[in-house]
């Protein structure tokens, strides 16, 4: 297995784009390990951007969710920094937070899941709400009591993504593909600076990974970072600015998805390569 980076430019270094960039995250020395387990990241570095739409990719065990996890705070680094650029204030260490800037940091980090993880009795509308969560009173959340500015925003963001008309469905209704765009709104509830999802369309069919794909291109559009572990190289190519590879717990390609050639594709998934494209 090789262990040298393969690539490093991609779109956000300075100098390739006539728009200036601006950093989201800096990733730097970050491992991890687990007690049953040592090294399953290995000194990962990367500079995140807003409005890059990344893909990780990998085989099964690489540490691709690991790392949407550390990113997002639900797992802790084991070493290493993570530091935020807030667009006004102070650097922060996501390894490195007290609790309370741990909660701020996480409704500023939207995470989506292969089983997007609605609450299936409740109706589509309140299940978007229920994104604002981490903003509201514990009384307020408890009793689920939302504004009219909240609503308002929730009801855009259905429109915006073709979910109005099943506004006042229970989630349970829904297909999968429905389901997480729906998923999708809650995260944008958060006015999030990054939005994770962890193979988000590994569940879908054809017809709705296109719809969640092209629903989290416009989210990236709108200058929010989007990190998204991915199995298909086809969609990567697709639709995403830029890619990273691991393999092993380290990063062996970080560039373009058109770099994306036999020799690396050999590298990160080795025998497997049959079933990612
Ligand atoms: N909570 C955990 N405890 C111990 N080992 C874990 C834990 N979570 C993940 N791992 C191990 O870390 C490695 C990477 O896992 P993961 O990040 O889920 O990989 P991927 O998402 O790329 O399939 C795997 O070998 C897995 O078994
Ligand atoms: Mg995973």
């Amino acid at each position: 297995m090789a262990q040298a980076m393969l690539k490093l430019a991609h779109p956000g270094q300075p100098g390739q784009l006539s728009v200036p960039q601006t950093k989201v995250l800096a990733v730097k020395g970050l491992n991890k390990h687990f007690q049953a387990q040592n090294n399953v990241l290995n000194d990962i570095n990367f500079d995140l951007y807003a409005g890059e739409f990344v893909a990780v990719i990998g085989r099964s065990g690489a540490g691709k969710s690991t790392l949407l996890h550390i990113l997002n705070g639900s797992l802790p680094a084991s070493g290493g920094e993570i530091l935020h650029y807030p667009p006004d204030g102070a650097i922060l260490d996501i390894a490195r937070l007290s609790p309370r800037q741990m909660r701020r940091w996480r409704a500023q980090c939207g995470m989506i899941y292969q089983d997007f993880c609605l609450v299936p009795r409740l109706d589509v509308l309140t299940n978007v709400l229920l994104g604002r969560l981490s903003q509201t009173s514990t009384l307020k959340s408890l009793f689920k009591i939302f504004d009219d500015k909240d609503r308002a925003r929730a009801i855009e963001l259905l429109q915006w993504l073709n979910m109005l008309p099943h506004a006042l469905q229970r989630a349970e209704h829904l297909s999968g593909g429905q389901m997480q765009r729906v998923a999708i709104c809650r995260a944008l509830m958060q006015n999030p600076k990054i939005m994770l999802a962890d193979e988000p369309v590994a569940s879908l069919d054809p017809k709705n990974t296109r719809r969640i794909m092209d629903a989290l291109q416009k989210v990236a559009e709108n200058n929010i970072s989007v990190v998204i572990n991915l199995h298909s190289v086809e969609l990567v190519k697709e639709y995403c600015t830029r890619v990273i590879g691991i393999a092993q717990g380290r990063i062996v390609y970080d560039g373009q998805p058109d770099g994306l050639d036999e020799q690396v594709l050999q590298i990160l998934y080795g025998d497997e390569i049959a079933q990612v494209h």
